[in-house]
């Protein structure tokens, strides 16, 4: 509940903790609770206020000089003494979701040009033979879980062979992203965070080694094209960009496949509709990313005293911008907590954020989704979800997907729970 409070003169929802079970098992009732009651509240958990409505959200990503990138990748909790110090080897430059103009477009306009139309174009091919070799490996058992299976390491090796990592080291350097998850925006254990906070800096050697490597011997990946670039970018900023890169661009999208999967199974007749009209993937994708954002809540931080939702708020006020509230706001989008793969305005969700730091990755979420269904759609016939089973979700404030998504399919006629 929303208490009144005189300091920091904002209603307080002093009971919210976005880590806990029941939360994250459904966010959306407690999200849409506190949206109506208040545009924007403090979280005593997180130390900040959280930004709940559509057009407030909208008009923070859009006014970069009142509200700064500087804190989208910090650690939500503050780390402990012994990860802090482990921390503080990591060079890194801000450079993208996290940095503000004027740097911001230097940088922007090189990963622009690398990431170009054409790069990520060409990348159809490979995600289409990766997705087939994967689905080869399970689509002749009675079932599998779909994440483990197939959202976990596709989205990896597409935006790895993007950057340029060979194939073989996928498994550990998804294993370090999944340190810099923990450490930037879970809440571990002091054992965690120095555990977590040391694979952070094993990836960042990994990647200062790999950039190095790129500049004594150029090839045609991404790392190759920034080096090169004429507005000379150094190794440490080079390294920097595709640390970011290489987390933003699977943790997000394995997340959106699972999401998608998920809701559209549990939607009766979902899978079937998009089953027989293929033309109805890139709507469900948007409207997946609507209903289940695959990131629910992003951060800014204030530049100058100014004002959100009526309340008054200091320089370096630290915001949530929760943007799964916002996207189920019913003034913006009617019926928001029905799953609609026709909705005809689900592109204006945020997910994907607006203005400056609009994702760079979204044309290449979007294709790497269109595939995966279609190919799921034509290998794995009657598709289902394995009853009964609990849905978990990460621990963490910004990412969100299921772990495990379980499903069966029809061999000999009926599905494996029938069989
Ligand atoms: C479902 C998939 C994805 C979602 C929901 C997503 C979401 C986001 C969000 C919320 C931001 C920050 C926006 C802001 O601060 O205003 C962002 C930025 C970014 N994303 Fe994505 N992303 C996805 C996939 C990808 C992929 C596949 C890539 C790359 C291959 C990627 C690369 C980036 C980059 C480079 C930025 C920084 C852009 C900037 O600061 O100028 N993302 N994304």
């Amino acid at each position: 509940m929303i208490v009144r409070d005189e300091v920091p003169r904002c209603p307080v929802a002093a009971g919210f903790d976005p880590f806990d079970a029941g939360y994250l098992a459904d966010p959306h009732q407690e999200l849409a609770r506190l949206r109506d009651e208040s545009p924007i509240w403090y979280s005593p958990a997180l130390e900040r206020w959280v930004v709940t409505r559509y057009e407030d959200i909208d008009r923070i990503l859009t006014d970069p000089a009142t509200f700064s990138a500087a804190e989208a990748q910090r650690p939500v909790h503050p780390a402990c003494p012994e990860a802090a110090e482990i921390l503080s080897g990591l060079r890194l430059v801000p450079t993208m979701s996290n940095c503000d103009p004027p740097e911001h477009r230097r940088y922007r306009s090189v990963m622009s040009r690398a990431m170009s139309p054409r790069r990520v174009a060409a990348l159809r091919p490979t995600i289409e033979k990766r997705t087939t070799e994967l689905l080869d490996g399970f689509a002749s058992r009675p079932r599998a879980d779909l994440v483990r299976e197939l959202f976990y390491p596709l989205p990896a090796l597409t935006v790895f062979a993007l950057i340029g990592f060979p194939p073989e080291d996928s498994d550990r350097i998804k294993a370090w992203c999944a340190d810099k998850l923990e450490v930037n925006w879970g809440r571990p254990t002091v054992e965690q965070q120095v555990r977590s906070a040391q694979g952070m800096i094993d990836y960042f050697d990994y990647c200062a080694r790999f950039v190095a490597r790129r500049r004594a011997e150029p090839a045609d990946d991404l790392v190759s094209d920034l080096i090169a670039d004429e507005r000379g970018l150094t190794d440490e900023e080079v390294t920097s960009l595709i640390f970011a890169l290489s987390f933003a661009g699977h943790e997000t999208t394995t997340n959106l496949l699972g999401n998608m999967t998920l809701h559209l199974l549990r939607e009766p007749g979902a899978w079937e509709e998009v089953r027989a009209d293929r033309s109805l993937i890139p709507g469900a994708v948007e409207e997946t990313l609507r209903y289940e954002s695959s990131v629910p809540m992003w951060r800014r931080v204030t530049t100058r005293d100014t004002e959100v939702g009526g309340v008054a708020l200091p320089a370096g006020a630290r915001l949530v911008l929760a943007f799964a509230a916002a996207d189920r706001q019913p003034d913006v989008f009617g019926e928001p907590d029905r799953f609609d793969i026709r909705r005809p305005n689900a592109r204006r969700q945020l997910s994907f954020g607006r203005g400056i730091h609009l994702c760079l990755g979204a044309a290449m979420a979007r294709m790497e989704c269109e595939i995966v269904i279609n190919l799921m759609a034509d290998r794995l016939p009657g598709l289902q979800l394995v009853p009964g089973q609990d849905v978990a979700f990460s621990p963490n404030l910004s990412f969100r997907g299921p772990l495990a998504l379980h499903a069966e399919w029809v061999r000999g006629g009926v599905p494996a729970s029938r069989s």
